[in-house]
């Protein structure tokens, strides 16, 4: 019997040598965390489909991200849930609406964190489609001019990042336009660049307020079978000038978020989404796995496949996992 001398679990026998050979850290300054604020109520009220997420107050947003810096979180994405919807989301650029007070507030109190704004119209319709419905259909390029506005108010109140997520053509360059015209040029844009119509956002639709929404968003997101597709949106997207290419949500396109890491040269941003979150919260209760486990895992997975930033709701955990 010949003697295996390549032997690979050398490298695996102790904590010590598995960790000085890892080839995939996670470190607390990879992580975004996504923040719910909100217009009405006193309290922060906790997401029913998401334990451990709350729709925070002004209040208690403060907190919350007090306690995130404290564990070396450096960067939040906000979600705004206005008090009023309209079917033209007049609150979404409204500049003393919720995530606006939100950005002033934050920022006033922790000058360095990074403050990303989701910019996208579904949290403000009434209809709850993301842009503006001309006849039952989505029409791209009104959505643009709105989008323009949100950005720039989001820009005056002291974002730093400004994500779009509602995947329209030419959102990138007309929202560039805007803050080059309105002299926000360091404001940076994070496109949702390959985003699916997901059934894994389905617990966002509590948090963000929006869960009476009743049709889909495939004909503007991309069917989840499409892979070429992602680099046409991608390219496209940093000829546009996006600052940071996004793929989302993460666990079921890692080959996506691989394919992009090895094409564009901006930082990929994976972010993993809500059903993802509250897939292993509910699985831990039920006693089908180890919490701490599984996001260590999928988190760690996330990152071997080439993302550079993670938006995840365990951002909040992280520091008690690495
Ligand atoms: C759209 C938006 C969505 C999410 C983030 N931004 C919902 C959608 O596109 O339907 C989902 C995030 C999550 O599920 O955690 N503004």
């Amino acid at each position: 019997m010949t003697v295996p001398y390549a032997r690979l679990q050398r490298l695996r026998h102790t904590q010590s040598i598995r960790e000085l050979v890892s080839e995939t850290k996670l470190h607390p300054s990879d992580f975004v965390m996504p923040v719910f604020v909100k217009e009405t109520g006193t309290e922060p009220v906790e997401v029913s489909s998401m334990p451990g997420i709350y729709q925070h107050t002004l209040a208690s947003v403060l907190q919350h991200v007090e306690e995130l810096v404290s564990h070396q979180i450096n960067a939040i994405l906000l979600f705004g849930i206005p008090a009023e919807k309209d079917p033209h989301a007049h609150e979404a650029y409204n500049e003393n609406g919720i995530v606006q007070q939100a950005i002033r507030l934050i920022r006033n109190t922790f000058p360095d964190l990074i403050i990303m704004a989701d910019c996208c119209l579904c949290e403000y319709t009434s209809h709850g489609h993301c842009g503006i419905m001309v006849n039952n259909t989505l029409d791209n390029d009104a959505t643009l001019t709105v989008l323009q506005k949100i950005a720039v108010s989001y820009a005056k109140a002291g974002a730093d990042v400004i994500a779009p997520s509602g995947m329209m053509d030419g959102m990138i360059q007309a929202l560039r336009h805007a803050l080059e015209e309105t002299n926000f040029k360091q404001v940076s844009l994070m496109s949702y660049s390959a985003k699916y119509p997901s059934s894994f956002y389905g617990p966002f639709r509590d948090a963000a307020g929006s869960d009476g929404f009743q049709g889909n968003r495939k004909h503007h997101q991309m069917n989840p079978g499409q892979r070429r597709e992602a680099f046409q949106e991608a390219l496209q997207d940093v000829q546009e000038s996006a600052d940071i290419i996004m793929v989302k949500p993460a666990l079921p396109y890692l080959d996506i978020i691989r394919d992009l890491r090895s094409t564009v040269h901006t930082p990929i941003a994976a972010y993993q989404v809500s059903g993802e979150y509250s897939m292993i919260k509910y699985s831990a209760k039920a006693g089908l796995l180890n919490e701490d486990d599984a996001i260590l895992e999928t988190l760690t997975c996330i990152k071997r496949a080439g993302a550079d930033i993670i938006i995840s709701y365990f951002a909040q955990d992280i520091w008690r996992l690495v």
